[in-house]
Formats: structure tokens, C-alpha cells, sequence
């Protein structure tokens, strides 16, 4: 293993004070009790890109805060991106990363959008399964919660100017978690359309940090009105984009209908879900825009009634169905509100293979040795 003797006087050292915050005590963690809060590990990983854009070897240091300047780009203009992935305990006691090369190569998409050097698919991967490695002990076991990862791009270097920093620095930190919402139990969900979460042309695509700071108002109101999250709509309150931490699907005479949109995050779940849904279950899957009218049964739609079985697909949140929307003070229930049978199905799978219960057929698992 990788310490934090390692890679002694790399700039990543420099910039954060190792071992100064304190791990949570593994005696006390309740695994059964875990949601999705603060836990602190013991070991963090990163690296350090200067104004040539090239990342140093990466390092793994005792968890500590980080010495950011209070011009740091990243502070005053929100030059910052992140990743969420999730290693886990298999039932042969293995443990996995899912399709890790998938959030490298997304991280890499929103880095140039957000004109920051791209963290190489190699250096991401290594330092990502050093983390997990380095942290073992604190992998929840199988069926009792994940490894939730964390990595992290944001320019650290001094601007005033608003423009990209000079410096950026790359962070993984890692820590168990359990259900992100309500795990294998119906959610009710409000559809909104007076806030959006993403303009037309903008930049609702990239997983920055901006895009969500916007959302916890929203979600505020409407956890405070009993729901789990809002699903926010296109620029034109038609189509519907997604949940503010998770994208939207749902299945109608059965078919699986998958919203897609050039504004939300291209989830690797989502896409995950829809191959084995094509590939495994042999449904077939609508995979365009998505009127909130035909999830909710209206106009045109109406003689069909609302969804059969609706979810949310993420890293966090898994999959996560959705027994009731609300929409203009009406409410709408899908499928009795009960946990749709291929929305179960989809469950059972991805946790399968994500799990080492079932065979992954597309080796989309990386075991960590
Ligand atoms: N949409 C948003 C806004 C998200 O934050 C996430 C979580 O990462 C997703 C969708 C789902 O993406 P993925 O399945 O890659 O985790
Ligand atoms: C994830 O699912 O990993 C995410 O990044 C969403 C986050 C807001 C919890």
C-alpha cells in the first residue's frame, strides 16, 4: 500500500495537511444503520496539475483538510467537477468497481468543459483503487452498503480574473454509505416547473459542482412537503430532464421509456439499465425525450393512464422507484404504488453483477486485488 510516506514532497502533500482530520472509529460504525452523511476515513489519494497541465504520480496521504487560498478559482468562479462511484463487497468477498473506466472518461468530458486539464484514465483509475485498497476496512459487507467514492477536480490556483486557474488539484476520498433514498422502497416525487436545474445550451451535462448548490432549494421545499426530491423539467415544462442527483425512467405497456435530454448527466447507470433491459430482459427501450404527459397519463395521453412503474437511476441512488408524482397539486400514482416488476428485475440484475452474485457478461466489474 501506497502511505503517506510515498510520494513524499509532491505538490499534492504541499497543498493539504494530512492526518488532520480524524477517521471515524470502525468499532462504532453500524453498517445496518448507514445512510448517505459524513463518514471520515482514514486514507485520501490525489495529484496536482501545474500550468503545463501534466498530474504528478499520485500520492495517498492520511485524510486532511486542504490548503486552499481563498482566491482559489474554484471558490469564487466554481472551476469544480466531481465523480460518484461506488466499490462493494461481493458475496465471494471480492471487491468491485463498476465500469470505472466510464466515470473517467466523464470526468475527462467535464474537465474540458470547465477548461481544466483532463486527470488520464490510468492516474484515475490507480489512484481511485489505491484509495478503495488503503480503505479497506471501512467497505461496508455484502448487502449492508458501499464504498461510496468521491473524486473530485477543482483549480485551486489564484485567479481574479474570471478564468481557469493555473493549478488544479485532483482529490479522491472515499466512505461507506448505505440507501441514498429509500432503497428498494417507493419514493414519491414532485414534478416541478418553476425552477429549472439546467439551461437549454448550458451545461447541465457536466457533473459540476454548480449544478447541484442550485437544486437544495427545490429539494428543500419539497422534502419539507413530504417529498424525496423534485423531477425537474425541460426549459419548456414539456419533457422531463431529471431528478437533481439521478436520471428518470419509467415503463408504459412494456416498454421501458428512458428520458434523455442534451441538458442532464449522461448516468452510467442509466445506460447500464438500458442494456440490460434490451440485452438480458429483451424489453424494448424508448430512449429519447419524454413528455411529462405521457408519464402522467395527460393530453394526448390520457386514455393511457400514468406510467406502469417509474424510477431514478445513480450511482447514489441506485435504482430507486417512484410510487407517486406530483404535478400542478395533483397527484399520480404509478402502478398501485408498489414496486414495479421490471423495475425490480433491473434491480436485481445491476446489484447481481455489481455484487458477484450473478455473471457480469460485459465485464463491466473490476475486481480490486
Ligand atoms: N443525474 C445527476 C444530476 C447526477 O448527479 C447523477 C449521479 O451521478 C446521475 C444523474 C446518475 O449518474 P450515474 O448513474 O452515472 O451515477
Ligand atoms: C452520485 O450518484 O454518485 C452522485 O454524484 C449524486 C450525488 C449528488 C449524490
Amino acid at each position: 500500500m501506497t502511505t503517506d510516506k510515498e510520494n513524499k514532497g509532491s505538490r499534492f502533500e504541499s497543498m493539504c495537511v494530512p492526518g488532520s482530520l480524524e477517521p471515524a472509529d470502525l468499532a462504532s460504525l453500524d453498517w445496518s444503520k448507514l445512510g448517505f452523511s459524513v463518514t471520515v476515513t482514514p486514507y485520501m489519494g490525489g495529484s496536482v496539475a501545474g500550468p503545463d497541465g501534466v498530474f504528478e504520480p499520485c500520492a495517498v496521504v492520511k485524510t486532511g483538510v486542504l490548503r486552499v487560498p481563498p482566491q482559489a478559482c474554484a471558490l469564487n468562479y466554481g472551476q469544480s467537477i466531481f465523480e460518484g462511484m461506488k466499490a462493494r463487497r461481493g458475496v465471494d468477498g471480492k471487491i468491485r468497481l463498476f465500469r470505472p473506466e466510464a466515470n473517467a472518461a466523464r470526468f475527462a468530458r467535464s474537465a474540458e468543459r470547465f477548461m481544466m486539464p483532463a486527470v488520464p484514465q490510468d492516474l484515475f483509475i490507480e489512484t481511485v483503487t489505491k484509495v478503495v485498497k488503503a480503505n479497506r476496512d471501512y467497505i461496508p459487507p455484502a448487502e449492508k452498503g458501499s464504498l461510496y467514492i468521491r473524486p473530485v477536480l477543482f483549480g485551486i490556483g489564484k485567479t481574479l480574473q474570471p478564468a481557469p486557474a493555473d493549478t488544479t488539484m485532483f482529490v479522491v476520498y472515499v466512505q461507506p454509505v448505505g440507501v441514498y433514498f429509500k432503497g428498494m422502497a417507493t419514493i414519491s416525487i414532485k414534478a416541478d416547473d418553476t425552477f429549472q436545474r439546467a439551461a437549454a445550451r448550458g451545461t447541465g451535462w457536466v457533473k459540476a459542482a454548480g449544478n447541484y448548490a442550485p437544486c437544495f432549494l427545490p429539494a428543500y421545499e419539497a422534502k419539507h412537503e413530504g417529498f424525496s426530491d423534485v423531477l425537474y423539467l425541460d426549459h419548456d415544462g414539456v419533457n422531463v430532464e431529471e431528478v437533481g442527483s439521478a436520471n428518470f425512467a419509467m415503463v408504459k405497456g412494456g416498454k421501458l421509456y428512458v428520458a434523455d435530454s442534451p441538458s442532464i448527466l449522461k448516468g452510467i447507470t442509466r445506460d447500464s439499465v438500458m442494456r440490460i433491459a434490451m440485452e438480458m430482459l429483451g424489453i424494448e427501450v424508448v430512449f429519447a425525450p419524454l413528455e411529462l404527459e405521457r408519464v402522467l397519463g395527460l393530453g394526448k395521453y390520457a386514455s393511457e393512464g400514468p406510467a406502469d412503474e417509474a424510477f431514478c437511476t445513480g450511482t447514489a441512488a441506485a435504482i430507486s422507484p417512484i410510487g407517486s408524482m406530483k404535478w400542478k397539486g395533483q397527484s399520480y400514482t404509478f402502478g398501485g404504488g408498489a414496486i414495479g416488476p421490471i423495475t425490480q428485475k433491473l434491480f436485481d440484475a445491476i446489484d447481481g453483477i455489481q455484487t458477484g452474485r450473478r455473471p457480469d457478461p460485459y465485464g463491466w466489474t473490476v475486481v480490486v486485488e
